[in-house]
């Protein structure tokens, strides 16, 4: 049979479509370790789901010789697809177009995506790959810019955003990610930064290398910007996949269910020792979560930035939630700027998702120090404290060992709305611990004794015995119940129960005031 030619054409453009840049620049994608961007969604998506939108377009630009030279697609594959057969919307930058540059045409291809997807209620995936502004289009890619910024920050807390930075990523470009929920980054190949090594080295004449001030380890560990760091492009693709089962699609939904298990047996067992006698001494707080949750599910986030506080999804009964819980490994479990501004950003993540809370509390108070204070930790720890009086979705409180002063207040105490609250038999409920306080209060007493290192030692089993327990706060009703460590799991699980049904309101307001 003879082929009609037009049928043949459109097979051709979407040929034509497919191979971006062309066969060579593709080689050179693979040879630098990265996928190109149709291989990204189709490793991202299941199988066979994705369906393309605006294969066709074209930039409209003339200057500086691009008249000459269009791609179909423009630079960036965008449409609509599934994961473990929930949709989503995706667009995927394609470095072999003008590397990845961002023309007029090609943000007008993600802001419809971004459009549909908070008309629709999906969730959006950018995957980034990007040299930046197409320079030959001057104002126009950077209004496009804007216009992505823009609905970057309509749809925050409508639908879930996650970025992948799977190449370059700099200059204002960066701000688009920044704004959405979850950055990953791929080691070696990846990096963002406003400005880079050669502007760097000219204003503060610091050498550095793209890896060491932008990359997945930099991001993920000091500044905190990503985070995920993932070894390649298929790791990270992957672990995109498997953030998706703990969210749901949008604001209005709840997330997706699973089949409960049990958790791991191991550390389960394991709960009832697992808190030392000494109060100095640390343990693995991520044993309790370990021991508490089902089998598998934890998923922590931000796991190499500011690891004196521990958060993260997991499920409990097959629901998903989201874990606060303060690390005695580091820092002796103390809040620092860091740890304070990780913990906020995801307790309003999971509000803003109906994702419930669940914190397990074991904090000496705030870190002292002037490296501290004039960082501003008065603001920051703020916006821990904040974050969490402000949640209104299910919030639960486990109080392993230490809940001092401030501290106590902020970790989603039942002052500011928690739900349910319990206390392990080790926990010490108090203003601060034994020693600084009997420092304090019995100074004088102290010094004038026939024998102060006795007496000190005797006023401080006595305020040991008083207040380096639960029951004072349970007799006030600030916990709800003192359990045995392998009852927090069932006590948990009950307590959700009822919570489901909940409905709690902030005051109506035109938007709160987040101390920034
Ligand atoms: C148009 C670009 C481009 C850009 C790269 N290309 N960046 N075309 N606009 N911004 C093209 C190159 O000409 C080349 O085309 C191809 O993409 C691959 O680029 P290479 O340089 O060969 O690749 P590589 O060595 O891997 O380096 C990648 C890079 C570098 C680090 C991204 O290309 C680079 O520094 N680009 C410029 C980055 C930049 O200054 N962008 C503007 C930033 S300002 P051929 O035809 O050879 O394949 C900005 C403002 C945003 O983005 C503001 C938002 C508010």
């Amino acid at each position: 049979m003879e082929k009609n030619p037009k049928f043949e054409q459109l097979e051709k453009l979407r040929e034509e479509s497919r191979l971006g840049g062309g066969k060579s620049r593709i080689q050179k994608q693979h040879d630098a370790g990265k996928l190109t961007a149709i291989e990204r969604v189709e490793l991202l998506l299941d199988k066979d789901s994705f369906e393309e939108i605006g294969a066709l377009v074209r930039h409209r630009c003339k200057d500086f010789g691009l008249d000459q030279e269009s791609y179909p697609g423009d630079g960036v594959v965008t449409g609509f697809g599934k994961i473990n057969g929930r949709p989503v919307y995706v667009f995927s930058q394609d470095f072999t177009v003008f590397g990845g540059s961002l023309s007029e045409t090609h943000a007008e291809k993600i802001c419809k995506i971004m459009d549909l997807a908070v008309k629709n209620g999906i969730p959006v995936i950018g995957l980034n790959d990007s040299g930046g502004a197409r320079i030959q289009e001057g104002v126009a890619s950077l209004g496009g810019y804007a216009e992505v910024f823009w609905r970057n920050s309509m749809a925050s807390g409508v639908v879930p955003q996650i970025s992948a930075i799977m190449g370059p990523c700099a200059g204002g470009a960066v701000y688009s990610p920044a704004i959405t929920d979850f950055i990953f980054m791929v080691q070696e190949t990846s990096f963002m930064f406003v400005t880079g090594p050669n502007v760097v080295k000219t204003v503060t004449h610091e050498e550095v290398s793209s890896e060491d001030l932008g990359g997945a380890s930099a991001h993920s560990t000091k500044s905190g910007v990503a985070h995920f760091s993932t070894d390649n492009d298929a790791d990270c693709l992957n672990r995109i996949r498997k953030l998706m089962q703990y969210l749901p699609l949008n604001c209005e939904e709840k997330p997706p269910l699973s089949p409960s298990k049990d958790p791991d047996k191991a550390y389960a067992e394991k709960l009832d020792t697992l808190v030392p006698d000494n109060p100095n001494k640390p343990y693995d707080i991520k044993d309790v979560i370990r021991g508490v949750t089902d089998e598998g599910s934890f998923y922590e986030v931000h796991e190499h930035y500011a690891d004196n506080i521990v958060v993260g999804f997991a499920r409990l009964g097959g629901r998903s939630i989201g874990i606060v819980a303060n690390q005695p490994l580091s820092l002796a479990g103390c809040l620092d700027n860091n740890a304070s501004v990780k913990g906020a950003r995801f307790v309003r993540f999971c509000d803003a998702f109906n994702i419930p809370l669940v914190v397990f509390e074991d904090v000496p108070g705030f870190l002292p120090g002037t490296d501290q204070e004039w960082g501003g930790i008065i603001k920051h720890g703020a916006k821990l404290l904040y974050a969490f009086c402000e949640a209104t979705v299910p919030k639960m409180t486990v109080i392993t060992r230490k809940a001092y002063g401030g501290a106590y207040d902020v970790m989603n105490s039942k002052h500011i709305r928690a739900d349910y609250n319990i206390a392990w038999p080790s926990a010490e409920i108090a203003v601060m611990g034994t020693k600084g306080a009997v420092e304090i209060i019995f100074r004088r007493e102290i010094k004038k004794a026939a024998n102060p290192e006795a007496r000190q030692k005797e006023l401080e089993a006595e305020y040991e015995e008083t207040f380096a327990n639960p029951y004072r706060a349970a007799a006030r009703g600030y916990i709800d119940d003192v359990v045995f460590p392998h009852e927090t799991r069932t006590k948990l699980l009950r307590a959700f129960e009822v919570v489901q049904t909940k409905v709690d309101r902030v005051p109506r307001k035109k938007h709160d005031n987040l101390p920034l």
